[in-house]
């Protein structure tokens, strides 16, 4: 890390990603313009690819419908950091925030500085891009102020080794990476499992909602790979968590019976996510689902959620309606593109103040104290 950032003022860290946006503004174009706020808003946002990208927006829209309780009268206030700490399968995390796992970055940014040298675009497209070092700012950026990153799975092209890319960067951080492997067929998912163990990651996750994925169509039709993406049934399931002593977290959860299959076959954790509304127009956002999730399962499972969360007030929105941790995406792909680890850091300190800050001003000394009463849902669902 260039800096201690976990040293440095709340002035300072919003100062340093304003530089790291504009930094990584160019290299982010065309899809995506980098912006301060990133609300999926098209027509300028080219990320979500799903044909009118609506449960994108609305993943964001709607927490924004909720508001805090603030209220600084309260016991036990002495000044100290306020206490945003978290339990992730026997490891104590600063704050429950993860960046969530994107897939082969020379897919969807070609004008990305992470290539490898010396080998031109094909197709639009930096088929070399240098994905260990993609996968390596994610995961040191995040374990360098005490949370823990999530890297991805790609499809196979012989150019490109996403999945192991980001197994390196983990296993180099003794573990502290969450691997999420798309839902192969029998042979290929299995293998990659074991990889993971080998790796020594700390959980693994399947997203088992990737068998929508808009973003892999090309020339407007989907480009499946013999293997590739295929809904599992609960035996299914049940026999995949056999394969790994790790905990297994299943990503793409969006209704209550959903949650409770996941809990049935022995998943450890589910990700509340609709996939960045990329994998299927006109769904609920991921917000509006969460509290009948967690009523259905209530502590059987972890439950974490995604989309459209952008600061640590919005963490702490999901917290009180049940969660108990949340990813964020798109934010942090700017973030490694502007300022590669150090830029990481930089994002995840900002959104760990900000949920301190927000706990400070609603009485909240620890996670515990982060219940249903400390917001507003300002309008029904
Ligand atoms: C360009 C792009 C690529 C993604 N690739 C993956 C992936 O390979 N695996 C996965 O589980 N989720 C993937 N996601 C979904 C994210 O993990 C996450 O669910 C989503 O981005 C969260 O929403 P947010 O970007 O609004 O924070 C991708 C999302 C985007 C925008």
């Amino acid at each position: 890390m260039d800096r201690n950032v976990t040293q440095m003022m709340y002035m300072e860290v919003r100062k340093e990603w304003n530089r790291i946006c504009d930094e990584a503004r160019p290299r982010m174009a065309p899809k995506c313009k980098a912006c301060k706020e990133c609300d999926s808003a098209r027509p300028k946002c080219g990320f979500v690819s799903s044909d009118r990208g609506r449960s994108g927006i609305r993943n964001y829209e709607k927490i924004q419908q909720i508001k805090l309780a603030c209220d600084t009268i309260y016991e036990g206030g002495n000044g100290d950091e306020i206490d945003s700490s978290s339990d992730f399968f026997g490891y104590k995390m600063r704050a429950p925030i993860f960046n969530a796992p994107i897939a082969w970055v020379g897919n969807v940014l070609p004008n990305t500085h992470f290539k490898k040298p010396g080998v031109e675009n094909v197709d639009g497209k930096a088929i070399d891009s240098d994905d260990y070092a993609f996968s390596k700012a994610l995961i040191d950026g995040c374990a360098d102020v005490g949370t823990i990153g999530w890297v991805a799975d790609s499809k196979h092209h012989p150019l490109v080794h996403f999945y192991e890319d980001g197994l390196r960067a983990i296993k180099e951080r003794g573990g502290l990476g969450v691997p999420t492997i798309k839902s192969w067929d029998d042979e290929k998912l299995p293998n990659k499992i074991r990889m993971a163990d080998e790796a020594g990651a700390i959980a693994i996750a399947t997203d088992i909602d990737c068998v929508g994925l808009g973003y892999m169509s090309i020339n407007g039709k989907y480009d499946i790979l013999p293997g590739l993406s295929n809904p599992k049934s609960a035996r299914q399931l049940k026999e995949i968590f056999s394969i790994t002593e790790k905990p297994y977290i299943l990503k793409g959860i969006m209704t209550p019976q959903g949650a409770v299959k996941a809990c049935e076959a022995g998943a450890a954790g589910i990700v509340v996510s609709n996939h960045a509304g990329n994998n299927l127009d006109q769904s609920l956002a991921t917000i509006e689902v969460l509290a009948d999730i967690k009523k259905a399962v209530g502590n059987d499972i972890k439950i974490y959620i995604d989309g459209g969360f952008r600061h640590g007030e919005d963490v702490f929105k999901a917290l009180a309606l049940g969660a108990d941790g949340v990813l964020v995406g798109r934010p942090f792909m700017i973030a490694a593109e502007g300022g590669e680890a150090y830029g990481v850091s930089i994002y995840m300190q900002k959104l760990i103040w900000e949920l301190q800050n927000a706990m400070r001003m609603t009485g909240c000394l620890s996670l515990k104290d982060i219940t249903r009463d400390k917001i507003y849902i300002t309008k029904e669902f």
